[in-house]
């Protein structure tokens, strides 16, 4: 029997309208757009609207996906949502964007991997159509990350934003689409990056809410450093067992946290920044929306049998690599 291969199909976005700029950041807490933009790389971030969820940005995305690779919501068989930012404790958001698009014929359900999120749906996605039992399945992937970020605090304040990406995985026995991937958690980073309230061990109380602990807490400093290793060590090992040079990779697209983390990831891995995909500063850090923003934008300069190397990192640490090999060129209107 031939192999079966997972390839990206299609890709849908959405962006919230509402920007949030570095100049009325500074007017909420003590910072300056000269700090954010060389600590972190960032200009300006989207904010989705109160009263909207997720499910607002995840639908969108869907929607577009369908409209653009001309997909009958009744026959996708699969609908995974990677986020961190629920709509609610539970129905899954997948269940509410399912409901939101048509799908009523799949199955769906979350994927929690914090900012490496896209990374573990798009993988899990992948294996139901490698079962040879699936046929379509769409990876929707994103947060509304200014819904637990705390603008009282101004190290964690300006890294956030809101976006969602959605992608369509099809079957094929050519040799394209998700063709290797590395994912590891460790769970020692835990102190470092959480939430620290709102879930079972810390229910939500007046306490927690006075305490303001339903926001992202992060030591950024012991994170950077696991994040640029970890990522690094994640490509490095992905390229390696692939055979994959720095000039067999067309681009390289790592999660958009900081621009210095980036860097150095790419100094690293000796990719140059041509080969970069960067956007933290139109965005910010959208957490399991940043990879698939990334591809949403670039999807015009892609090419059939591009090399691409995607990477990741977030909170447990939780992170990974993973070898995609582009399945189509460009937009695909
Ligand atoms: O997405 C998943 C995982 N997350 C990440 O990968 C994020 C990793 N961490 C980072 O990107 C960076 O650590 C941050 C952007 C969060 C912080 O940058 P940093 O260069 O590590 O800054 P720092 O926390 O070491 O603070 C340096 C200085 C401090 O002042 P002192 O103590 O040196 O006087 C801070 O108080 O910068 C100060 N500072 C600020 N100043 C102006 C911290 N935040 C701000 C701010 N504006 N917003």
């Amino acid at each position: 029997m031939e192999k079966i291969n997972a390839v990206i199909t299609g890709i849908g976005g959405y962006v919230p309208e509402d920007i949030l700029t570095n100049e009325e950041l500074s007017k909420i807490v003590d910072t300056n757009e000269e700090w954010i933009l060389t600590r972190v790389g960032i200009k300006e971030r989207h904010v989705l609207g109160k009263g909207l969820g997720t499910s607002y940005m995840g639908t969108r995305a869907v929607r577009q996906l369908l409209e653009k690779t001309k997909t009958d919501p009744m026959d996708i068989e699969v609908i995974l949502c990677a986020t961190t930012t629920p709509d609610y404790p539970f129905p899954t958001t997948a269940s509410i964007i399912a409901h939101n698009t048509g799908m009523k014929n799949a199955c769906t359900f979350d994927v929690q991997g914090a900012c490496a999120g896209f990374l573990y749906a798009l993988e899990t996605g992948a294996n139901y159509i490698r079962s040879g039992r699936y046929k379509k399945v769409v990876v929707v992937s994103g947060d509304k990350m200014t819904s637990i970020t705390n603008y009282e605090d101004r190290s964690t304040c300006p890294l956030f934003g809101d976006a969602c990406g959605a992608v369509l995985l099809e079957p094929t026995t050519e040799e394209i689409g998700l063709l290797d991937t590395f994912l590891r958690t460790d769970g020692i980073g835990f102190p470092n990056l959480h939430m620290a309230a709102g879930g079972s061990a810390n229910p939500a109380s007046h306490e927690t809410v006075e305490n303001r602990q339903h926001f992202v807490y992060q030591e950024g400093r012991v994170v950077f450093k696991y994040a640029v290793s970890y990522m690094a060590d994640a490509a490095a090992t992905i390229m390696g067992r692939n055979n994959l040079t720095k000039d067999d990779v067309a681009w390289f697209i790592p999660h958009q946290a900081n621009w210095r983390i980036i860097d150095a990831v790419a100094r690293r891995l000796d990719v140059p920044m041509e080969k970069v995909i960067v956007n933290i500063e139109r965005y910010g850090n959208t957490s399991a929306g940043t990879i698939p923003i990334c591809l949403w934008e670039w999807e015009k300069n892609l090419k059939k049998g591009d090399n691409l190397i995607l990477a990741a990192f977030g909170a447990g640490f939780t992170w990974g690599a993973l070898y995609l090999k582009w399945g189509y060129d460009g937009e695909k209107a």
